[in-house]
């Protein structure tokens, strides 16, 4: 029997196992679909800076505070909060962890059913648009319910022998399709536009939505705010870094942003078309990109598996924050857990995958004037990540200690003292003063 049962947790097999696991849990549709639209948005370069800066100084500290929480308690985000704080309200916090990553992977499994969708339309070339292929109800709602089956499975075969099995072999050959990709993509002709558009930064194009964009994208790409790298953290081996995973996985992240961005910039420049095309670059451009270039159907081919597999790796983390909690604390069987909540994400999943086209009233809501699939990734993919992330950094601070947790992340290496006192500043006052102006402007 594996070691994943009812009975033990399981853990990562090696470091290695749980760099790769963690980073497929960061790098998925937030890198390659959303962090590029972004910078199309946000006029190229200054945003890229901007992103690296909320990176480094707000994702990097909480992503190692929600590590250390996850390492320490052995819990998911409900039992890790309850284990620090016994019997009192930070459990909600966990709550909301898990309640947000059940929201994520609704309308996100619709993205990446679209993504799974574009493999066998860019082989058979039937020449549809993004909007016609959006439009078909029983295709749209198919392709959610592999994509969502298909990470049930996964996440069913537990830590050994799922996630970290998967994300072993996944995770390279994610980067070597995008090493490849984008050799070919800068040897178009007139790619240097979108190389000088993507490197060269315009200052003057920054605003304050630029700011709040590039933040929004940080937490969202770097998976933090939902207790995803707590559930993450639980399985790592006594003996292994925080500091140094935790460095490895948002490297490994913007690392693979920054790809994505020089696989698409040149591209679209190169066909002559505008970066500001909105949330649909990656759907409606680039199939486009690929019908004007050589051999452009088995690039595309192979640009959608990769989207599809690094969407993969992201699902399976969303749906194991879920898992674990029932599996810990209600002590479900983790098979039960996996297709119980995989039935509820397909009821929530559902007007999200009507919404593109297919139910008028679900594409243009009345009052926010945004899709429902636009309105969930607002609550859960944004706002409510913010706030987890806040309340993550309140109670870091205030009711675990900071001591408590620098001595977790540097494990008493001598070698690791000067991080001590950038730490306690970002959790004290940067992080919390910088999200709560981000919420601010977020709301109003
Ligand atoms: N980080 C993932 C991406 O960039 O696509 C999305 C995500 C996964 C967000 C897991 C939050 C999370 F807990």
């Amino acid at each position: 029997m594996s070691s994943d049962n009812q009975n033990s947790r399981g853990c990562w097999n090696s470091r290695l196992g749980f760099i790769l696991a963690a980073a497929g849990s960061a790098i998925g549709l937030g890198n390659i679909w959303r962090f590029p639209y972004k910078v199309g948005e946000n006029g190229g370069a200054a945003f890229l800076i901007l992103y690296l800066v909320c990176v480094v100084l707000l994702g990097l500290p909480i992503m190692l505070a929600e590590l250390s929480l996850g390492k320490f308690t052995r819990r998911n985000p409900v039992g890790a909060f309850q284990a620090i704080k016994p019997g009192g309200n930070w459990k909600i916090v966990g709550f909301m962890g898990v309640a947000t990553g059940v929201g994520i992977l609704s309308y996100y499994a619709v993205m990446a059913g679209y993504s799974l969708g574009y493999i066998v339309k860019i082989i058979c070339c039937d020449g549809r648009t993004f909007e016609s292929f959006a439009a078909n109800p029983a295709y749209s709602i198919l392709l959610f319910v592999i994509f969502t089956i298909l990470t049930a499975l996964v996440v069913r075969g537990g830590i050994k022998n799922g996630i970290e099995r998967w994300a072993k072999i996944l995770m390279p050959i994610l980067l070597g399709l995008l090493v490849i990709l984008i050799i070919r993509s800068v040897t178009l002709e007139g790619a240097g536009e979108g190389l000088a558009f993507y490197f060269r930064p315009d200052f003057s194009k920054v605003t304050g939505k630029t700011l709040l964009d590039a933040l929004g994208q940080a937490f969202f790409s770097l998976s933090l705010g939902m207790g995803a790298m707590i559930t993450y953290g639980s399985y790592l081996p006594e003996d292994a870094s925080i500091f140094s995973s935790g460095c490895s996985v948002a490297l490994f992240d913007t690392l693979i942003a920054i790809l994505a961005g020089l696989l698409i910039f040149p591209a679209l420049f190169s066909a002559g078309l505008q970066p500001d095309e909105g949330p649909s670059l990656v759907f409606k451009v680039l199939p486009r990109i690929f019908s004007s270039i050589p051999a452009g159907n088995i690039v595309g081919a192979a640009f959608f598996i990769l989207l599809s597999i690094a969407a993969l790796t992201s699902t399976i983390s969303l749906l194991e924050v879920a898992t674990a909690y029932f599996v810990d604390e209600k002590h479900w069987l983790r098979k039960k857990a996996v297709w119980v909540i995989s039935g509820m994400v397909l009821v929530l999943g559902l007007p999200s995958a009507l919404s593109q086209g297919i139910v008028p009233w679900l594409e243009d809501l009345p009052i926010i004037h945004t899709s429902f699939l636009g309105m969930m990734d607002w609550i859960f993919g944004n706002l409510m990540l913010e706030v987890g992330a806040l309340l993550l950094a309140i109670f870091v601070v205030h009711v675990w200690k900071t001591n408590n947790v620098i001595g977790i992340i540097t494990g008493g290496r001598p070698g690791l003292k000067m991080i001590e006192k950038p730490f306690r500043f970002l959790m004290a006052f940067f992080c919390p003063l910088i999200i709560i102006i981000l919420l601010i402007f977020l709301i109003f």
